[in-house]
């Protein structure tokens, strides 16, 4: 439940990033022995991820914000379809599987709530690789005798398939470049765990990226990046409740293109080294936007973005080029009073003066956010339901934004129901 009409003050700190710790958690799988990721944040996909490397046979425990992954111990090499239902980025440990046991077996990732999400491109990068690859009784089984570095050109630079393409190719035999992978700030981060690891991957950060095959890697330590995202969403909720805050544990140069169109709408952003602190503005103006892979804006903001541009001033328009159905927080925004057409991928959203709290479902994680970010900003109070999607990304969201003013309570905890 959120009470409306919230002014946020003061600073909010960014945890370590969700999307970034995913991939270096599977990482681990790559070799023996003890591994030490720190700062990954406490949510239920790192949980997942958790449970999905000791169900392979991994110990894993956390440690205050550390989580430690003893993978000596590995004895199956396949994910069970209860664990890919939970969460789709299940399927990174296919590409260390793959390389370090020379197969790996996982259930068919279904759709998700924001598109049908296919595996085409891991797929072919892995069997460019040597793997051979059956999909069948709703399994993907990858195998193969030798690995062997290869030039892989990405029809699409999918972040998941550069990733698990870059972790198979670790510990194949000669170089393998990938073509047109995504340049994403977690793909740069996983390549320096591999590094840390004893791998030689170069070029992460810009679209080819080389990996020299070793034979060797050995454990290592790493600390994750901070999540872009999260202090995204943040900043976006200063702007839209008009209010001033101060986001730390942030790299800056990832939030570009944030930033950019926050400035567009008129809100007053100031950008340290590791900070960034985002004033919102008595009137907000109509943005257009494209989401696109990094560096352009990201998909995983446009929700936050689209309940911004419902208080905004004027018509916006928003193009969603990354998932084929990511607007389904668009029904729940209007029925709090925002005026939104959808045209396939583009929403056309012609600013109102107020939102009204109305009960709303969260249907994913993003788009549970930004019904957060509307239901702060709205007159009244909004009843969120789903919560559940939204701790899958944020930890404890509500206390984040009562210490900077806002009312949030949660009436029903997660799993209750
Ligand atoms: C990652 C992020 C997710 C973010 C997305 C895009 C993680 C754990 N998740 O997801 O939060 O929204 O990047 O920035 O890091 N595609 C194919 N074939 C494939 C793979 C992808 O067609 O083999 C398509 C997808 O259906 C989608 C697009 O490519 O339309 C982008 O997907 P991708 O970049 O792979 O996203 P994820 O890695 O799943």
């Amino acid at each position: 439940m959120i009470l409306g009409r919230t002014r946020l003050q003061g600073t909010a700190r960014v945890n370590g990033s969700k999307n970034a710790s995913l991939p270096i958690l599977a990482a681990c799988l790559l070799c023996s022995g003890q591994s030490l990721i720190k700062d990954v944040p406490r949510l239920q996909d790192i949980t997942t991820m958790c449970d999905v490397l000791s169900s392979l046979g991994a110990k894993v425990s956390r440690e205050g914000p550390n989580i430690v992954v003893d993978t000596s111990g590995i004895y199956s090499v396949e994910v069970e379809e209860t664990l890919m239902r939970r969460m789709r980025a299940s399927n990174l440990v296919l590409g260390p599987l793959l390389g370090r046991f020379r197969e790996a077996r996982i259930s068919q990732p279904g759709g998700c709530n924001i598109g049908s999400r296919p595996m085409n491109l891991h797929l072919k990068g892995l069997r460019a690789l040597g793997a051979e690859i059956t999909e069948e009784f709703g399994y993907i089984t990858a195998r193969a005798g030798e690995l062997t570095g290869a030039e892989i050109q990405l029809d699409f630079p999918s972040v998941g398939a550069t990733e698990n393409i870059m972790m198979a190719a670790v510990l194949a035999r000669g170089v393998t470049i990938i073509r047109n992978a995504a340049r994403e700030p977690e793909v740069v981060d996983l390549q320096n765990f591999l590094n840390c690891l004893g791998a030689k991957v170069t070029g992460a950060g810009t679209d080819i990226i080389r990996i020299e095959g070793v034979s060797k890697i050995h454990p290592a330590e790493h600390q994750v990046i901070p999540d872009r995202i999260e202090a995204g969403t943040y900043m976006v909720a200063a702007a839209i409740t008009g209010g001033e805050v101060t986001v730390t544990n942030v790299i800056p140069e990832h939030l570009r293109a944030l930033m950019a169109k926050l400035e567009e709408a008129g809100a007053v952003i100031e950008a340290g080294d590791d900070y960034v602190r985002v004033r919102g503005a008595d009137r907000l103006f109509a943005v257009d936007l494209k989401t696109m892979p990094y560096p352009g804006f990201p998909t995983d903001l446009q929700p936050q973005m689209m309940a911004l541009l419902t208080l905004a001033e004027g018509t916006s328009i928003i193009t969603e080029t990354i998932f084929e159905n990511r607007f389904k927080h668009v029904s729940e925004l209007r029925r709090m009073g925002a005026e939104i057409k959808v045209e396939g991928q583009t929403a056309i959203i012609k600013g109102k003066k107020k939102l009204y709290g109305a009960p709303v479902e969260a249907s994913d994680l993003r788009a549970g956010a930004a019904l957060v970010l509307a239901g702060m900003a709205a007159e009244n109070g909004t009843l969120i339901e789903g919560v559940e999607h939204i701790d899958r990304g944020y930890e404890r969201i509500e206390r984040k934004y009562n210490a900077l003013g806002a009312r949030i309570m949660r009436i029903r905890s997660e799993g209750s129901h």
